[in-house]
């Protein structure tokens, strides 16, 4: 099957709709969130229709067929990342994941593979999400560890020149994003998992702005945890992944207690079981969880590669175009062999904001601010940045849209 944008767009019946007034819909926003093809928007309402009840908790037929729909979105998402399917936890988003192993790392008594002591060492870097900074920094304040990072050069890279000073023999966990959210820079992994791995530390992978995008696997990777969201490739929201080595899954203790977790409960104490299920307590997102498998078999009909392909297309003709723009400046690497598919950019004294309103009121859906990731957009020496991100829909028609419609805002605000 040939990789067609228009085509693929037919799927997405929010490209049906007009936009302020008649206008068509240039949807340049899906590193924040992405649409949704009908079948899985048909998948959650036939859940509800058709199977709907309790997973893992009824004696009855409905029951089980959401045990089974639930279980077969495991193995679509297992398949998807070439792991296991034990190894698949569902959570609510990647937020959700990320706390969950911060929570449960600190959780960890003396003796087990994750205990942090006072003095050991986590690393993140300067271009994290919120949600691969914050959870870490709360976990080395309640735990007396140190919280170290990678700085961000000037052109947007990971700095590791000093890598073996920043993880080090006290080192216990790394968190990083595989690729940026804001500067595009997709991360040169290999080294930074021998690094960690050659310290005896546990590598976390940040994989929101990558999984949606291109081919993932965490067996090649050879990382310990990954997190991904539903929502940003073109599942549901509500639903987030976590997937982690089976043996490691088994060591980590569980964050949130209650019903569906359990092995044993007497009054004053109670015993977990095995992974997934001793992370997954309540009654799970079952409705989203099954679209998320959809979502995932969508992508893989078409191919991870091709939507890839594509992207590094679109990306290549926006950066050309972007650039051919007096005092526009991008924020990030432009090389394509160092980025993905999200593109910052300032646009001389233009206030993000305001450009990013000009632009809506033509149909152009884009991102403006720090992007969660405040302390990046410090170091990149912005206040703030305006972002387009592309995904399989986007075409170069919306690139041209979005070029014209930056030059009109110039003109609007000269
Ligand atoms: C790199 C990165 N990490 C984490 C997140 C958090 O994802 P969620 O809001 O789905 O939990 C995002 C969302 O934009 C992101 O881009």
């Amino acid at each position: 099957m040939t990789f067609d944008p228009l085509v693929i767009r037919k799927d997405f019946p929010i490209f049906d709709r007009k936009i302020r007034d008649g206008k068509r819909l240039v949807y340049l926003d899906s590193g924040a969130t992405s649409q949704k093809p009908s079948v899985v928007i048909d998948a959650e309402s036939n859940f509800y229709r058709n199977h709907n009840a309790a997973a893992h908790r009824g004696a009855h037929q409905l029951a089980e067929e959401a045990t089974e729909a639930l279980e077969s979105a495991r193995s679509v998402v297992a398949d998807f990342l070439g792991g296991a399917t034990d190894e698949i936890v569902f959570t609510k988003h990647s937020t959700e994941a990320l706390n969950l192993l911060a929570y449960s790392i600190g959780d960890s008594p003396a003796g087990n593979v994750f205990h942090l002591k006072a003095g050991d060492e986590v690393v993140v870097s300067e271009m994290e999400h919120h949600a691969n900074l914050i959870p870490w920094q709360q976990l080395a304040k309640r735990t007396g560890a140190v919280l170290k990072w990678f700085e961000v050069t000037p052109d947007g890279r990971l700095d590791l020149s000093d890598i073996e000073s920043v993880i080090t023999s006290r080192t216990k966990i790394v968190a990083l994003t595989h690729q940026s959210n804001v500067l595009g820079t997709i991360n040169p992994l290999a080294e930074l998992v021998k690094r960690t791995h050659d310290v005896g530390a546990i590598f976390i992978l940040d994989a929101c702005q990558s999984v949606p995008h291109m081919p993932v696997s965490v067996a090649a990777l050879d990382i310990d945890f990954l997190v991904f969201s539903g929502h940003k490739s073109v599942g549901p929201t509500g639903v987030g992944v976590l997937w982690g080595r089976a043996s490691l899954l088994a060591e980590l203790p569980p964050f949130l207690f209650g019903g569906s977790m359990i092995e044993n409960v007497t009054m004053l104490d109670a015993t977990w079981a095995p992974a997934p299920r001793k992370f997954e307590p309540g009654v799970p997102n079952m409705a989203q969880i099954v679209g998320l498998g959809v979502a995932l078999n969508y992508l893989t009909k078409i191919g991870m590669q091709e939507i890839h392909n594509h992207e590094n297309t679109i990306t290549k003709y926006a950066i050309s175009k972007l650039r051919e723009i007096e005092k526009l400046k991008i924020i990030g690497p432009t090389d394509m062999k160092l980025r993905g598919g999200a593109v910052s950019f300032t646009l001389g004294e233009i206030h993000p904001h305001d450009l990013g309103q000009f632009l809506d009121n033509s149909g152009i859906a884009v991102r403006t601010g720090h992007h969660c990731a405040w302390p990046l957009t410090r170091k990149m020496g912005v206040a703030a940045t305006t972002r387009a991100s592309f995904y399989l829909y986007n075409t170069l028609e919306d690139i041209d849209d979005l070029a014209d419609g930056v030059r009109d805002a110039q003109k609007y605000f000269a």
